[in-house]
């Protein structure tokens, strides 16, 4: 903990409790098909690093960096594509791996542009899901946690770029970074 984080609300033990039980219903789901699990960069990296080693199916992984023009703590769901995917999705059941949904809008976007390449099925697993501020038509099929509006780091998570290195994920003191 430092000054600008005020308390963990979920624990390494919790986080490694979720992702064996997401990677066991993954491999159960997809059991015979050709999964292709794509990392949203830079927030997901740490949770489908350990997410894939649950894995315990064949998998390809992918990895795509997205921005959202907005400022760093809301979305404006105006998407701009800063690393496209390096293999071809078509006919492949493909999994979108997200650190948080909020408002839903760069998912929504993503799900829409995917969709259009032609994979086989898409479905979005997020680590976090903040349904209270939902502004697009976005449910996750895959969820670790639900949480309350508040902003979190920690686990992938960042707050202007820190944090992302925290095993756990905190609750960012909003009157410590004003
Ligand atoms: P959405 O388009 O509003 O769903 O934005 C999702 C993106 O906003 C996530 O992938 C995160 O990068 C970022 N984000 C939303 N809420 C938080 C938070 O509480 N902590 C850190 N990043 C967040
Ligand atoms: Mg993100």
């Amino acid at each position: 903990m430092d000054k600008y984080t005020k308390k963990v609300l979920i624990s390494e033990e919790k986080i490694k409790e979720k992702i064996e039980e997401l990677g066991a219903q993954i491999s159960k789901d997809y059991q015979g098909k050709d999964l292709l699990m794509i990392c949203v960069l830079k927030g997901a990296v740490v949770f489908m690093a350990d997410l894939i080693r649950e894995v315990k199916i064949p998998v390809d992984i992918d990895f795509m960096a997205v921005s959202s023009y907005g400022s760093s703590t809301s979305s404006s769901g105006v998407v701009r594509i800063l690393k496209d995917l390096n293999e071809s999705i078509e006919n492949k059941h493909i999994i979108i791996v997200e650190d948080i949904v909020d408002t839903g809008l760069t998912l929504k976007y993503l799900v829409e542009n995917l969709k259009s390449r032609g994979p086989a099925s898409i479905k979005i697993c997020t680590f976090l899901d903040k349904p209270e501020r939902r502004k697009a038509d976005i449910t996750p099929d895959y969820c670790g946690y639900s949480i309350p509006d508040e902003f979190v780091v920690g686990y992938g998570l960042d707050f202007a770029e820190k944090y992302r290195n925290l095993p756990y994920v905190a609750v960012l003191d909003s009157e410590a970074y004003k």
